[in-house]
């Protein structure tokens, strides 16, 4: 073994020198050192300068070929010309008023344009304020309390949601196939999590169970199709139109959380499986990098907030330059952009897959679209469909490894184990990931 992740990590740190120095300067006024949890990357964050394409430029003075995209926001790169251009336009006239300015309706037209089940839409700053809205109206439309959600699915940090998003294996609660639910964070009241119930991934004889046994009370049930903080783990097309006829049976409302997905393809994920929700939550590519969420769907759910009846508002909701960074993205996201994003990962799958069956290391690639997981698993070949898979059979040193080794070598994926293309990489820029990783993958098992 010539890659460990001490000496990894060793060489991360040396690399990354100013970046540790700045975390450390940092720490002493906020905590941890920077808002986002998620920056968090072995010892420290990587600071960066500035990005450009599908490069980010790091305080340290390293060029990396950025495979992490803001979690998958950046589809069409850094600095592309088309969103600062418009900003730079738009700037000109002010962003902040009391009044609605042209651009959210504008973008309301080009998102309902798309996913055919988004009749009309509301915006919020992020993804998470939108996932609160969307549960507010299935509550007020069903009169029902409690939400019903996945075990390692992630709806943002709100307390509603951040139920069983990511447990780690040796706090799984409950049965497979029945699963308690439990707070991802501490400062979750606990009658919040007791109104939640929990579904299992992919089982289509657990989750009906448990929606039977629990319809009189449950609003709606939230997913994601993919997921991406809990996993990659992709719901199977049928288990999917299972739920929606439970759900439709049950008088339980559906809402897909395409926050990531929406790259899947130009009508979302849920076109992609031929499935109409009653709700989807956006955010991520439709505010082209600036802060952006919505929830859109059937036109008669959003009656109750238009006669009053519910109140979802914020002083930064719908902002006009998010509006017109988002409207700019999704312009470039033609079909034919979001085709070329799928036809790489499907390069990079087949091309790894095949390496990697070959040499029986335990090691796959896999997702369904340009949002990529990569697992160390505990033997090869092995199939991940569910969040309790992912947990039990991955090896997260290894995971951690090959994010700093990689890092080291001049990409920058999610360290988690996951990766996101953009449109401005090359066949080149691809070409050297896939060696890269077959590089750090056989001096992990090898050598
Ligand atoms: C599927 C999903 N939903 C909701 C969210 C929350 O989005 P935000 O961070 O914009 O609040 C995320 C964030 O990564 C997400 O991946």
């Amino acid at each position: 073994m010539t890659i460990t992740l001490e000496k990894s990590q060793e060489r991360f740190l040396e690399k990354f020198k100013t970046s540790r120095e700045f975390t450390e300067r940092c720490r002493g006024k906020i905590p941890g050192g920077y808002s986002r949890v998620s920056f968090n990357y072995g010892p420290h964050a990587i600071f960066v300068d500035r990005g450009e394409g599908q490069y980010i430029y790091t305080i340290d003075g390293h060029r990396l070929l950025d495979l992490n995209n803001n979690f998958t926001v950046n589809v069409i790169g850094h600095n592309h010309p088309k969103i600062t251009g418009a900003l730079t336009e738009a700037i000109q006239d002010g962003f902040s008023f009391g009044n609605p300015m042209k651009y959210e309706h504008q973008l309301a037209e080009m998102i309902c344009d798309r996913v055919e089940s988004v009749e009309k839409i509301k915006f919020s700053c992020s993804a998470s304020e939108s996932c609160i809205s969307a549960v507010r109206i299935a509550r007020a439309n069903t009169g029902k309390n409690k939400i019903a959600k996945f075990e390692g699915g992630y709806h943002g940090f709100i307390d509603d949601l951040q139920i069983s998003a990511h447990p780690a294996p040796d706090r799984f609660p409950g049965p497979a196939d029945y699963p308690a639910p439990l707070a991802d964070s501490a400062g979750i009241p606990s009658y919040t999590v007791e109104n939640t119930i929990i579904l299992p991934q992919n089982d289509p004889t657990g989750c009906e169970k448990i929606l039977r046994e629990n319809a009189r009370d449950i609003a709606c049930v939230i997913m994601e199709l993919q997921s991406g903080a809990g996993g990659v783990i992709v719901l199977d097309k049928d288990f999917v139109h299972g739920i929606r006829a439970i759900t439709e049976e049950l008088g339980i409302l559906m809402i897909i959380d395409e926050t990531i997905t929406l790259r899947a393809d130009y009508n979302g994920m849920q076109a992609v499986y031929g499935l109409k929700p009653d709700l989807t939550v956006m955010g991520k590519i439709i505010g082209g990098g600036l802060p952006l969420g919505a929830v859109g769907g059937r036109a008669e759910l959003f009656h109750v907030t238009e006669n009053g009846q519910v109140h979802l508002s914020g002083t930064h909701q719908g902002h006009p330059l998010a509006a017109v960074a988002g409207m700019a993205c999704l312009e470039v996201m033609d079909k034919a952009a979001h085709d070329r994003l799928n036809e790489l990962a499907e390069q990079i799958k087949k091309e790894l897959n095949e390496w990697s069956d070959q040499k029986s290391f335990p090691f796959i690639i896999y997702g369904a679209f340009s949002f990529l997981g990569i697992a160390f698993t505990d033997k090869p070949g092995r199939e991940l469909k569910s969040h309790r898979d992912f947990w039990n059979f991955s090896n997260d040193d290894h995971a951690l490894t090959f994010a700093l080794e990689m890092a080291n070598r001049d990409f920058f994926p999610v360290h988690r184990g996951q990766i996101s293309l953009s449109l401005p990489m090359t066949d080149e820029d691809i070409k050297g990931f896939i060696n890269t990783t077959k590089e750090i993958v056989t001096g992990i098992f090898e050598d």
